[in-house]
């Protein structure tokens, strides 16, 4: 077995880092601007919680200890991207044994103590760390099986209200040997919260009512049940992490972000601002990076979204040899005063097949898939006159018509942002003009209904002109090959392909 040597390479952030590090509050929270070191200081917190497990000395003389801790994101791109690049800094994927298949799994034996006399270990930590995406599943559902001693949930605000009552729940409780079991903890990092997102709620506020139950307290003993950690901002003298960051670094994000002052004010000067009314959906969305002419390459699929209905709307759109999404052109009825007008089902179709002849002449059907909303197939009080609507679209233009792969929304707009986070991953042709105005903003979500206690875990997208043109481009980009199951986790190969390499059963226990 290779054994993981103790980290090296890092340094201490700050001094709210380190009092966030030692914690033993059973719920610790770190807020703080972007790139403060949280996910890595909240990720060496998750491996501390390992490292002093108790254990069971073995037949060699060994104190073998053993733990397994989770980490928690809305998807696996997000995992991938941004939280195994800090944890691979801790421990480089080459160490201990990676399972590149989701849930990811990274199994280590940590070295906690050497024999002063023989040099060789004697106090070592078998330690396993699983990531896990909540995706378009319940918490429920995501969390199911897991007993774990420590969770840390990265981007905390990003994720459903339920997700800590769930995990309070199941930390440290239930499954595990806890006569072993020391400081079972959860840890959330996270950028400053909107004040009506449920972290500010839980961390400013302190409403811990719902995590709170007598067989917690019991359970504390000296601890305390919540402490929260507030980095400085990114442009005050005492800011934290500096000395691992770029020179500049603060400066010259605030500066590219003078147009959004609550963007700046929340990962840069790390303040709580409230969510202003309308914010777009798709914030990354850049005129000046995504827009410009594009050309339509026949030896690709070209591949049409449509939304269906009185709105209906239609993306055409391709993927490039690296996946970028490429729109092309849009189908869309629109009133001469440049607003949505109200269009039947020949209508739309006679637009769409309009659209074909002129931009995508001797297209022939085997270098086409055209697919729709899957709710036009669904039954309903108006199945009647939606698959009327399927049928006729499809008779109009002369093409198959296709269920779109889900209409689940984190999957849909996950579809787009996974687009346009990759460098070159996402443009658009400059005449699409609707689609562009819903992704400078027309495409937004809800304000919070804050009075009827509605939380703000998953947001709501507000139902707009620019919905229709939006759907329909996320229904064409989930069908690149491996989109959705990325944003699912699941393996890309065939699973009669695949091999179960690793041992570690999501609906079993220890
Ligand atoms: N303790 C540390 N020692 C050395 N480098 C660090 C340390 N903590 C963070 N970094 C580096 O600083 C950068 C930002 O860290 P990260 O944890 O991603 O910040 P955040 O999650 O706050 O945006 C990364 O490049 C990371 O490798
Ligand atoms: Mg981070």
């Amino acid at each position: 077995m290779k054994i993981a040597p103790e980290i090296r390479r890092l340094n201490s952030p700050g001094p709210i880092s380190d009092a966030f590090l030692r914690s033993r509050a059973f719920v610790k929270i770190i807020i703080g601007p972007v790139g403060s070191g949280k996910t890595m200081t909240a990720l060496r917190a998750l491996r501390q919680v390992g490292q002093k497990q108790g254990g069971a000395m073995n037949p060699n003389g060994v104190y073998v200890r053993k733990a397994r801790v989770g980490v928690i994101r809305e998807t696996y791109p997000n995992i991938e991207k941004n939280t195994l690049p800090s944890w691979f800094d801790i421990h480089p994927q080459s160490e201990g044994r990676f399972t590149f298949k989701a849930p990811f799994t990274h199994k280590l034996t940590l070295i906690l103590g050497l024999d002063p006399k023989t040099g060789k270990p004697n106090d070592i930590c078998e330690f396993e760390v699983e990531f896990r995406a909540i995706g378009d599943r319940s918490v429920e559902e995501a969390c199911r099986g897991w007993q774990v001693v420590a969770v840390m949930v990265d981007e905390a605000d990003l994720q459903p209200p339920e997700l800590l009552a769930f995990l309070s729940g199941r930390v440290g409780r239930g499954g595990i040997d806890t006569s072993l079991m020391v400081d079972p903890q959860i840890i959330l990092s996270l950028n400053a919260p909107y004040i009506d997102n449920w972290v500010y709620g839980l961390a400013i506020e302190k409403n811990i009512g719902e995590i709170v139950d007598q067989k917690l307290l019991d359970a504390l003993g000296d601890r305390e049940l919540l402490e929260v950690f507030i980095q400085p901002g990114g442009r005050e003298p005492v800011a934290e992490n500096l000395h691992n960051l770029p020179a500049g670094y603060y400066d010259i994000q605030a500066a590219l972000n003078k147009h959004r002052p609550d963007y700046v004010a929340r990962m840069i000067d790390n303040k709580f601002v409230p969510m202003q009314h309308g914010q777009p959906v798709n914030p990354q969305f850049d005129y000046q990076e995504h827009v410009r002419k594009l050309e339509w390459d026949p030896s690709r699929q070209l591949t049409i979204g449509l939304d269906q209905g009185l709105n209906a709307a239609g993306a055409f759109t391709q993927r490039t040899p690296e996946s970028g999404l490429r729109t092309l052109r849009e189908a869309v009825m629109l009133r001469e005063d440049g607003s949505l007008a109200k269009v039947g089902a020949r209508a739309f179709g006679q637009l769409l097949r309009f659209t074909i002849n002129e931009h995508f002449p001797e297209l022939r059907p085997h270098m086409v898939r055209v697919v729709a909303d899957p709710a036009a197939w669904s039954a309903s009080d108006n199945e009647d006159t939606q698959r009327d609507w399927v049928r006729m679209v499809k008779k109009e233009i002369g093409l198959p018509i296709a269920k779109a792969r889900t209409n689940k929304p984190a999957l849909r707009n996950g579809a787009i942002w996974q687009a346009m986070d990759m460098r070159g991953g996402y443009a658009i042709d400059e005449s699409c003009k609707h689609l562009i105005r819903g992704h400078l903003g027309g495409y937004r979500y809800m304000k919070a209904n804050m009075s009827d206690g509605e939380k703000r875990g998953h947001l709501r997208i507000a139902d707009t002109a620019y919905t229709h043109i939006c759907d329909a481009e996320q229904y064409a980009a989930m069908e690149g090959d491996s989109i959705i199951s990325d944003l699912r986790g699941l393996p890309r190969i065939q699973p009669g392909m695949m091999q179960n390499d690793s041992d570690f059963d999501v609906f079993g226990g220890v």
